[in-house]
């Protein structure tokens, strides 16, 4: 985040109330109704999140709702329920299983426009069952963990629903992420089976999944089975007795399985992120808190109503946890609509987007701030040449957003009619934490607002006291709540060492942050070694073991740096070998090697050569002294622990280049 957005947010004043026509058919219409059920919450979590249990179905009922031994919580304990069976056939046997649940467009637009697809509940149903038996039929278990890595398909849905049918927790790898980072995983999760396609569409170009799975099967020999979809007709190498097609493991497979009872606590997937170390870490959610909270989120903060004609999109993908939470779990069991988008926002225009919203009446629309960004350097035009009247709310996720931003999302897509909810979370909590109720919370651009339902969000010192109102500190929850990650994978002490340390009782999410005078949260963001680059979470220390892995370079430091569109960038200072000399080439090679190493979100945008990084005496790289070069500022603070002053000259000069 730059320094001129934080002073810009800090001088924020424009406070919008919710649009009257909105209000007036939302859920939450009041800011007072807001905050004392808010209170009300936090006073009963017990009775408050019974209550809400309860508009889900469950095979057996909870003893008690909460069990908290910090750092350990348990939700509706004894329950049993089954979160396929909350998005799919409770629709079908409730009477709803000809309603549209899933809403697919292709990325490719024929002559005939892009392919669409609609599931129903009852197809939904019928596919998960068939896919959930081909699974079993490849020895997958009740807790098997199978590792998921697609494009933007049904079949993506269907697999992940499939694997919840029969209480197997998936673990999705993003499809931009590099063979390295799916051996990785797998070897992690101890995961048997792998799901991909032949390709995925990328503005047109076939990005080849299944050539990375074979290539991460080189890695690791974990893998035993590996499924693939047809997607792409691209050329692929099927291994036998390893490898089989879809269609195949499908056909005249039995469409009826019957879900699985799964206790409230059993784990419902895993999902890697970066933390501070080079190792990304397995987040280890459970069945039922998740449910309920990304159930309810869901409901208020997108304020969603089935058979109103609602469509709801969120634009991210399901490889990350808003792909998880707001595209699957947390709207299916709200029976609205969800669409599913195969491609990137512009192909083959740049008004693909609005071009969807368009055609396909989209009412909700989620997207991140550099998305937003993006189409604002794209123009105007793009959006207001389409019939954008269908919108009813937009949303933002993953970043901070510049109310610059905010306010051209409000009056170019939203016609200055449609509330923008600014949701703040992560991985790690499952669902929204800090959003406005848009029918309730006046807001202000660049800000989250305040806590949702259950969420007893502070900005504390280092002691865990609270600081005064427009003071920074650290954002601190201090109460559990339903869908908290549970655990770490495999590393009981770097959960509570990351989490619950820092902060004494409290959980710690890594984020800085102050109030202000409302009370309304403005995060400041990271506090520790993660970037944030166009909305996807990196450690700076996972980029440092890509480059350094190469024979070339000696040491690396990556800081994270302004940039116009991505919010972050990634700056790396680099010492190469001796002998070997910096080049644009060497710079370009190590930028592809990033790319196989993680993937191409991981790709530095500036590497700048070095021959010393600044160190203190006891040999610690000052990374504070790098973000100042790196965002072209003077360099400020305390210098005075650096080992070789004549390296501050040095790293000035790469200023003026
Ligand atoms: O720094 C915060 C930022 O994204 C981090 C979480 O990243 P991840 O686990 O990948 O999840 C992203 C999608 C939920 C947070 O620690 N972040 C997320 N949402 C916002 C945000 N920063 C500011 N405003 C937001 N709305």
């Amino acid at each position: 985040m730059s320094d001129t957005h934080i002073t810009s947010v800090l001088n924020e004043a424009r406070v919008f109330a919710p649009q009257p026509e909105f209000r007036a058919q939302a859920y939450w219409q009041d800011l007072d109704a807001y905050r004392a059920e808010h209170e009300r919450s936090l006073q009963d979590p017990e009775g408050f999140w019974g209550e809400v249990a309860k508009e889900l179905s469950w095979f057996e009922p909870w003893g008690k709702v909460l069990e908290w031994n910090l750092p350990d919580a348990k939700w509706f304990v004894g329950g049993k329920t089954n979160l396929c069976f909350n998005c799919v056939d409770r629709q079908v046997e409730s009477g709803h299983g000809d309603q549209l649940a899933i809403l697919w467009e292709g990325e490719a637009v024929g002559p005939d426009g892009p392919e669409v697809r609609r599931l129903s509940y009852a197809d939904l149903q019928a596919e998960t069952s068939r896919f959930a038996n081909a699974l079993k039929a490849q020895g997958v278990k009740k807790g098997d963990v199978v590792t998921i890595y697609m494009g933007m398909v049904p079949e993506l849905a269907i697999a992940v629903l499939a694997c919840a049918r029969i209480g197997a927790p998936h673990s999705v790898v993003f499809g931009g992420f590099s063979s390295h980072a799916i051996a990785d995983r797998v070897d992690d999760a101890d995961s048997k089976v792998v799901i991909t396609c032949d390709g995925s569409w990328r503005r047109g170009k076939v990005v080849p999944l299944k050539a990375n799975v074979d290539a991460a099967c080189e890695l690791t020999s974990k893998i035993e089975t590996v499924i693939v979809v047809e997607r792409c007709g691209n050329e692929v190498a099927m291994r036998e007795g390893r490898d089989l097609w879809w269609r195949d493991a499908v056909q005249g497979v039995d469409a009826e399985c019957p879900c699985e009872p799964m206790d409230a606590e059993d784990m419902l997937f895993l999902l890697y992120t970066s933390g501070s170390t080079g190792k990304p870490k397995g987040i280890v959610h459970t069945t039922g808190g998740y449910m309920v909270y990304t159930y309810l989120t869901s409901k208020y903060t997108f304020n969603l109503k089935p058979d109103t004609g609602q469509v709801y999109w969120c634009t991210a993908d399901v490889g990350w946890i808003t792909g998880h939470s707001y595209i699957l779990y947390g709207i299916l069991p709200n029976r609205v609509p969800s669409l599913m988008f195969e491609g990137a926002p512009n192909f083959p225009e740049v008004d693909r987007f609005w071009d969807i919203c368009e055609r396909h009446k989209v009412t909700q629309f989620y997207t991140a701030p550099t998305a937003i960004r993006a189409f604002m350097k794209w123009g105007d035009e793009a959006v207001t040449k389409h019939d954008l009247s269908s919108l009813q709310l937009l949303g933002t996720v993953g970043e901070p957003i510049n109310p610059e931003a905010w306010m051209w999302y409000r009056e170019v897509v939203g016609g200055s009619r449609c509330p923008i909810v600014d949701t703040w979370w992560q991985t790690e909590t499952g669902g929204h934490m800090l959003t406005p109720l848009p029918g309730a919370t006046p807001t202000v651009p660049g800000s989250c607002t305040l806590p949702f339902f259950g969420i007893d969000a502070a900005v504390v010192d280092e002691s865990g006291n609270e600081v005064p109102l427009n003071r920074g500190g650290l954002l601190a929850i201090r109460k559990p709540w339903p869908s908290m990650l549970r655990g770490i994978h495999g590393d009981r002490e770097r959960f509570v060492q990351t989490y619950f340390s820092r902060l004494e009782g409290m959980y710690f999410p890594g984020d800085g942050a102050r109030r202000d005078a409302h009370g309304n949260f403005w995060i400041m963001g990271r506090v520790d070694d993660v970037i944030n680059v166009a909305g996807h979470r990196l450690g700076t220390m996972e980029v440092e073991s890509a480059l350094v892995s190469h024979p070339q370079v000696v040491e690396a430091a990556v800081v994270g740096m302004p940039h116009e569109i991505k919010g972050t960038g990634i700056a790396a200072f680099v010492t190469l070998g001796p002998g070997v000399a910096a080049s644009p080439e060497l710079s370009a090679t190590l930028q592809a090697h990033v790319g196989e190493e993680i993937g191409a979100i991981a790709k530095p945008d500036l590497i700048q050569f070095t021959d010393h990084l600044p160190k203190t005496r006891s040999g610690k790289i000052m990374r504070r002294l790098l973000r100042d070069v790196a965002a072209k500022r003077a360099i400020t603070g305390d210098v005075t622990t650096l080992e070789d002053f004549s390296v501050l000259e040095t790293l000035q000069k790469y200023q003026e280049d």
